[in-house]
């Protein structure tokens, strides 16, 4: 759960800096929306990590700071570039969850409650961004995406 919890720093972040460069007001308002349900879900996980007796990751503001600067950047790119590197983050996201909740005892039904909606929630982002005409990105961007996210899973696993 510190690890979800950290990724919904990062995505909130991503989401705030891709809505302050947006160009097209319903590209922001995409942005805005998904940001403000990120924070739903970070609260969420928060919740879960006090009940369970663990804590936060110690690199959550590295997390808050590098996803706000790329996400500003990624916006700077235009909206459809944007669109899609929202796209694509709420696809790893998605499947990280899958994992997740493939791993997670069946008997933690409060763990797997907050991952599950989460999972539906990170769906409906991916498919919204795709809906305002999301691009689709070169494959070195994801890759370079799904780096960064497993340093970060790491990261915030041990730290
Ligand atoms: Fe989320
Ligand atoms: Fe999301």
């Amino acid at each position: 759960m510190r690890v979800n919890h950290a990724g919904e720093v990062a995505a909130q972040a991503l989401y705030r800096g891709q809505a302050l460069t947006a160009r097209n007001a319903e590209a922001a308002t995409a942005m805005s929306q998904a940001a403000a349900e990120e924070i739903d879900h970070l609260a969420w996980c928060e919740q879960r990590i006090t009940e369970l007796g663990g804590r936060v990751s110690l690199l959550n503001p590295l997390w808050y700071a590098g996803s706000f600067l790329i996400g500003s950047l990624a916006g700077a790119l235009g909206d459809r570039t944007s669109l899609g590197f929202l796209s694509e983050t709420e696809r790893q996201v998605e499947s990280h969850l899958q994992d997740h909740l493939d791993r997670l005892p069946a008997a933690d039904a409060r763990s797997r409650a907050i991952v599950e909606q989460m999972q539906h929630d990170e769906i409906a982002h991916g498919a919204k961004a795709e809906t305002l005409g999301a691009a689709a990105l070169p494959r070195w961007v994801k890759a370079a995406m799904r780096l960064t996210s497993r340093l970060m899973t790491r990261g915030s696993y041990w730290l």
